[in-house]
């Protein structure tokens, strides 16, 4: 009854002041103005929400992705703080699309992006551009040009993913018996998150040497790539979907978010876990070797990943980048098993 009582005085003010605006309006009108645009050119003639509703429903689908991916390290990774030069480009949202539609030149001096955001729903998805389901689709398709080869690859949905997640550019790039490298940083190599090469394998941007180099299934046989096993059925907001995490904490131990392994063609019936933890302990024992023939040569020493400065042979520069970026892998191998266990033997017969 209140309600309705305050509804009726609310009505009537209402009227009164429209009552003014109407007689304002009698005294001072002035002549007609032009014919307004019909509706069918708004964003959706008959009704401006029924496209918005495909995201923004009661399904609740969209907040299942938000907290994944307020969970991943693209959500609480704070190094989007790298917001200057060819740094945005990976490591901020504006810069990768900036970078994609060529708003964002990285190479002019001092170009930087303001209020940086890191990767988000806006990098990877086309959110608000039509206002439509359309918008879903992923910003990146297709082959990927990578930095270190000057060649592509497709990695199906995952090329938006080895966008960034690739070796950056070294120049000179070593060469096995080529000239020698002069090494002038701590930090000589591709960079961190050089993945998409790994993944790619032979002829894809890391240093070889040596023979029989070969991919493994896992490089050729994965359609999306980096998505089907990153982007599995999630656990929580541990693993897997938006969290892109491939393991899970369950009661104190670690478990590997298999889902989309144990699939028929795959690793169907087969104790995925086991198997990659024998498998990660094997490069890590061959990366372990290579350390210390690097630790030798003098390009790096005991204790620290980091370069020494100086001038060494193509194939001591060479296996020190590989170190480097089959460290920043951080999949031991799993990424390409094959082509990196093969690539590590060769290299510690090398030197
Ligand atoms: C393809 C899916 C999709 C469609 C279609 C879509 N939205 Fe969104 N919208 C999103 C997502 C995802 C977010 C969350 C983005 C974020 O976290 O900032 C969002 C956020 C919003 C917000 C919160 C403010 C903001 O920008 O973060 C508003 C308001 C909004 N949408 C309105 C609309 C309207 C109005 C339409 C239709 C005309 C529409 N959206 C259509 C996906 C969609
Ligand atoms: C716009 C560039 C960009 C794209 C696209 C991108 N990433 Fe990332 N990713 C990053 C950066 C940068 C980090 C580190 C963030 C930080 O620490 O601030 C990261 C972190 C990660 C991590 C955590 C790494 C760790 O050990 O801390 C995973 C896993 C990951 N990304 C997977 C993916 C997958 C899978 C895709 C594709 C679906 C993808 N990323 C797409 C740039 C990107
Ligand atoms: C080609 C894309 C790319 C470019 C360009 C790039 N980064 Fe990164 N960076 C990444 C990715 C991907 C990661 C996350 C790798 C991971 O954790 O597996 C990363 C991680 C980092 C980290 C975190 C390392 C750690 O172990 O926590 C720092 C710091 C960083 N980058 C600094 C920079 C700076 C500074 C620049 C510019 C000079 C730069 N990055 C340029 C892709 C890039
Ligand atoms: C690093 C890139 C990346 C980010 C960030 C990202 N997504 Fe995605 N998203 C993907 C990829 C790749 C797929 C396709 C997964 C697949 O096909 O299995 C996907 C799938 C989806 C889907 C399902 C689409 C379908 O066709 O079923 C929705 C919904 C979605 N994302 C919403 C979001 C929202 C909301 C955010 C922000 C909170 C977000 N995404 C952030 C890469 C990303
Ligand atoms: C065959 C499944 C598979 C594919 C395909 C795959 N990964 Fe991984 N990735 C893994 C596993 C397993 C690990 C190691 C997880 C562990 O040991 O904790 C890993 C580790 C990583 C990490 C370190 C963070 C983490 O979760 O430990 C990043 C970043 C990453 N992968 C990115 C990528 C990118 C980018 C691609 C595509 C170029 C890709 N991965 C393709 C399975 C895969």
């Amino acid at each position: 009854m209140k309600r309705k009582t305050m509804l009726l005085s609310m009505l009537t003010a209402g009227m009164l002041i429209a009552g003014n605006l109407f007689m304002t309006s009698c005294t001072k009108e002035g002549p007609a103005g032009p014919a307004g645009q019909d509706g069918t050119n708004g964003t959706n003639g008959t009704d401006g929400t029924t496209s918005c509703i495909v995201c923004h429903s009661d399904d609740q689908s969209i907040f299942s992705k938000e907290i994944q991916w307020a969970n991943s390290q693209h959500g609480v990774g704070l190094n989007f703080e790298r917001s200057e030069g060819e740094c945005a480009v990976c490591h901020t949202s504006q810069g990768f699309l900036g970078d994609l539609d060529g708003s964002y030149d990285w190479t002019v001096a001092g170009a930087k992006i303001d209020n940086p955001n890191p990767q988000n729903c806006y990098t990877c998805h086309k959110i608000h551009d039509t206002y439509t389901a359309a918008d879903l689709a992923l910003t990146v398709t297709g082959p990927v040009a990578l930095r270190n080869t000057g060649g592509t690859h497709d990695f199906g949905k995952g090329s938006l993913c080895a966008s960034c997640h690739q070796g950056r550019t070294v120049e000179p790039f070593p060469v096995a018996g080529g000239p020698d490298i002069t090494v002038t940083s701590s930090r000589y190599g591709v960079h961190h998150g050089p993945q998409a090469n790994a993944y790619a394998g032979v002829g894809k941007g890391l240093f070889e040497v040596g023979g029989g180099l070969v991919n493994s299934a896992h490089s050729t046989m994965i359609g999306d790539a980096c998505v089907t096993c990153h982007m599995g059925e999630a656990y929580g907001v541990q693993a897997g979907g938006h969290t892109m995490w491939m393991g899970y904490d369950y009661h104190g131990s670690t478990v590997l978010n298999t889902s989309s392994c144990e699939v028929s063609g795959c690793h169907e019936g087969e104790d995925v876990q086991a198997l990659t933890e024998e498998f990660q302990g094997e490069i890590a024992t061959l990366l372990a070797d290579l350390k210390l023939k690097l630790d030798a040569t003098g390009i790096t020493a005991a204790g620290s990943d980091n370069s020494v400065n100086g001038t060494y042979s193509g194939l001591v520069a060479g296996a020190c980048l590989d170190y480097k970026a089959l460290t920043e892998d951080k999949s031991l191998g799993v990424h390409n098993p094959k082509y990196i266990k093969k690539l590590l033997e060769n290299l510690n017969e090398a030197l």
